[in-house]
């Protein structure tokens, strides 16, 4: 499903985010990607969503070498990624609701579709009594429920998130974990970049582990 091949990134002032990096993620895997602040995790993330080019080398998604795909396949490859960041992101003038059915209105999904499918995906995070308010009358952990409930609203294949739980305290954190686990048991594809320990020591899942741009680690079921 992923596939990194000698994939470098430098940043301007010669900083060498990504180093020489060889990966290879299954489809229905849940990969940990872990390190210290600095050690490339979101510039991983980034080469996914291919928010920033590689340097060098080549990054391959669901057999779609996605270097140089033209702009206008961008939005296609998009669409099977489901993406959940450490500050949420969400538009503050839209309803929890409108939040999530916004993300499906702007691929074209017919009205009656949407009117289907939100109240299903806020039921299953646990939202169905709070569907009508404002992001700011939430707590971070539901904020985060409603950006995980948007990132699977059009049934992803793979799921990317940066630091979901960076914002949250430890109980919270479970809530989301639990989340992530079940939509992965459904057999989306889960590549979590975190530095929360706790969560990878108790959860045994892959665990790639960088330092300076390159991977020190690649354990089956592993801790921090
Ligand atoms: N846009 C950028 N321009 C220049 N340097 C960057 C940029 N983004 C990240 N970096 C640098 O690249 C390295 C890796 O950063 P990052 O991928 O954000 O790490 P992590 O998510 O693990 O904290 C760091 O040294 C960081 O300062
Ligand atoms: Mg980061």
């Amino acid at each position: 499903m992923i596939k990194f091949n000698n994939v470098t990134k430098y940043y301007s002032g010669g900083i060498v985010a990504l180093d020489n990096i060889n990966i290879h993620i299954e489809k229905g895997e849940f990969v940990f990607i872990v390190g210290q602040s600095g050690a490339g995790k979101s510039t991983f993330v980034k080469m996914l969503l291919k928010e920033e080019p590689p340097t060098k080398g080549e990054i391959i998604i669901d057999d779609m070498k996605i270097n140089d795909l033209h702009r206008r396949r961008v939005p296609h490859l998009r669409r099977k990624m489901g993406v959940v960041f450490q500050d949420f992101r969400l538009l503050p003038k839209k309803t929890v609701y409108e939040n999530v059915a916004y993300s499906m209105e702007i691929i074209g999904a017919k009205p009656k579709e949407v009117r289907k499918r939100v109240p299903l995906i806020l039921s299953m995070v646990g939202l169905s009594n709070r569907a009508n308010v404002y992001p700011d009358q939430l707590s971070g952990g539901e904020q985060q429920r409603v950006s995980m409930a948007r990132a699977m609203i059009n049934n992803p294949t793979l799921l990317i998130a940066d630091e979901p739980t960076g914002n949250l305290d430890p109980e919270t954190s479970w809530e989301i974990m639990r989340l992530l686990k079940q939509f992965n048991r459904n057999g989306t594809t889960v590549v979590m970049a975190t530095h929360d320990q706790n969560i990878v020591d108790a959860m045994k899942m892959r665990v790639i582990q960088l330092e300076n741009g390159k991977i020190i680690r690649d354990q089956v079921k592993g801790g921090y």
